[in-house]
């Protein structure tokens, strides 16, 4: 439970609540890990939230000076978005694209991705073999470190508790230079990654190595380099016994562990083996495949970047009014403060159309759109909706007219139980307003983070198809 919760308009309030609170403060960037780890009382000594998702300009993608510069409040969405980081930095790209689902990628953050520390946090192998570095900054000043000495151990790192991330720097690949990034999940969405290689290479005029940084996830404490296989490619060409001998010597350098998701001999094995596969990828120059051109987003018309910013910090206390604009109406509710979105919209402003599924980000059960982008609602802190525009289920149909997707899924029989069907409808919606006959892949990427336990799948897939159709129907009629 939080004492207070501070929606800030400045960088500068920002780091002034860290330096009067202290170890008592965090700050709220997409919550989707924080939300999860304060439910399991993970910080006790937690009592003052502070979220920065109001603060212009932090959402900013830039290029200086040869080196790519990402703010705080950069998402995966908006690197996979990025064209620069794209070309310049790929296997960021591939990394946030493989985080989590569309309504994850719209919130959560590559600076909180790197804060939470986990050895199994995707951005953070691409970053370390990029070779990137991070400034922080608190009251009296900044410093910038690179980022393979901002982990300290296990989930640890040198941040202090009145600084925040203010920036990652990223070396912008050279003409000379490829990168790439590869994980291995159960499952190809909304799946931690079981083990991640992520390499860079410069190759010389004879396509000789001349660099070589590589980069392992989720086989060790922390993220680690592999220096005898880095070494080993040294001045060589990638032939299949170099690529054998480089993968071989990258097992040597990790120290896995047995867990649920794999045995610690298996990803030894599958460490060989994407080694393997990534530098075959580099030599071959397809180290970009599988990224897909135009993938769904979710993001509504202004690619969840921040408008206009607050005119000044607002503070939440347990029992401020929620203000907030719901379906077009205005909503004020007196309580459920410590509640997520999800729970407020269903108890407060008394709207159960959006379900509660897993309460963990994993279902899709509870997506709305806030401030225009598709999230799910119980990763999201309620006092976020204070001032903010949410769409549910309930306000997809204009007056007595149903949403096309609305029309699709009663057309093509797309609900069985309907526990699914809200989030189902949502992606919809939103996908529609990105593509007006989006193709089977794009319709799957666009449900990645939605669960049917009925497992209707196919006849979901198939009301997509044809809400596009009823869509241009209506836009010709
Ligand atoms: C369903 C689901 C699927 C997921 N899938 C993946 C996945 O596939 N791969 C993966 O790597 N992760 C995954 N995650 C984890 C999570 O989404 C990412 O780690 C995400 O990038 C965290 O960013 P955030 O903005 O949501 O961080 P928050 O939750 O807002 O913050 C995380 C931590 O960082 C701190 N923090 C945030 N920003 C700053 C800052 N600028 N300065 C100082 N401190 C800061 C916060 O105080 C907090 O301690 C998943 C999470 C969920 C819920
Ligand atoms: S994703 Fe929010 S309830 Fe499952
Ligand atoms: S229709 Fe039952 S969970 Fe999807």
């Amino acid at each position: 439970m939080w004492k207070a919760y501070y929606s800030v308009s400045s960088i500068e309030e920002a780091l002034a609540l860290l330096q009067r609170h202290q170890s008592a403060a965090r700050i709220v960037a997409g919550g989707t890990d924080l939300i999860i780890e304060m439910e399991r009382e993970l910080h006790p000594r937690l009592q003052y939230l502070v979220d920065i998702t109001r603060v212009p300009g932090l959402d900013q993608i830039r290029l200086e000076d040869g080196e790519i510069a990402l703010g705080p409040l950069v998402t995966h969405n908006h690197v996979v978005g990025s064209d620069l980081i794209r070309r310049r930095a790929t296997p960021l790209a591939q990394a946030s694209w493989e985080v989590g689902a569309p309504q994850i990628r719209n919130r959560a953050t590559v600076a909180g991705n790197l804060i939470t520390a986990s050895p199994a946090n995707d951005t953070i192998t691409p970053l370390i073999a990029l070779d990137a570095e991070i400034t922080l900054a608190s009251a009296a000043g900044e410093r910038r470190l690179k980022l393979a000495d901002f982990y300290t151990g296990f989930r640890q790192t040198a941040l202090r508790s009145n600084e925040l991330l203010r920036s990652i720097h990223i070396p912008a690949l050279q003409a000379s230079q490829r990168g790439i990034f590869l994980k291995l999940g159960l499952r190809r969405a909304q799946a931690i990654s079981v083990v991640d290689a992520a390499i860079v290479l410069a190759f010389d005029a004879d396509r000789r190595v001349e660099a070589a940084r590589i980069a392992l996830g989720s086989v060790a404490a922390t993220i680690v380099r592999a220096p005898a296989a880095e070494a080993a490619l040294l001045g060589q060409p990638l032939t299949a016994e170099t690529v054998a001998n480089a993968a071989a010597l990258a097992a040597d350098s990790v120290n896995p562990i047995d867990d649920v998701r794999g045995s610690a001999d298996y990803r030894l094995e599958m460490v060989k083996v994407l080694v393997a596969r990534a530098l075959r990828q580099l030599a071959a120059d397809t180290q970009a495949d599988g990224l897909p051109a135009e993938p769904p987003m979710l993001w509504g018309k202004n690619r969840a970047l921040v408008q206009a910013g607050l005119p000044r910090q607002i503070t939440h206390h347990p029992d401020t009014a929620i203000v907030s604009r719901v379906n077009g109406v205005e909503v004020r509710a007196a309580g459920g403060q410590q509640k997520s979105l999800l729970h407020w919209l269903r108890d407060e402003v008394k709207l159960p159309g959006t379900k509660e599924g897993c309460a963990e980000g994993e279902c899709g059960a509870c997506t709305v759109f806030l401030d225009d982008v598709a999230v799910m609602a119980c990763m999201v802190h309620a006092p976020r909706a204070h001032g903010a525009e949410i769409v549910t289920v309930e306000g997809l149909s204009e007056a007595e007219r149903l949403h096309p997707i609305q029309q699709a899924f009663i057309d093509e029989a797309a609900v069985q139980c309907g526990y699914c069907t809200p989030g189902f409808l949502m992606a919809g919606a939103k996908l529609l307003e990105e593509f007006d006959q989006p193709d089977s892949e794009q319709i799957k990427y666009s449900i990645s983070g939605n669960l049917c336990r009925c497992t209707g799948y196919y006849k979901i897939v198939e009301a997509f198809h044809n809400a596009s159709k009823i869509k241009a129907a209506s836009d010709t009629g």
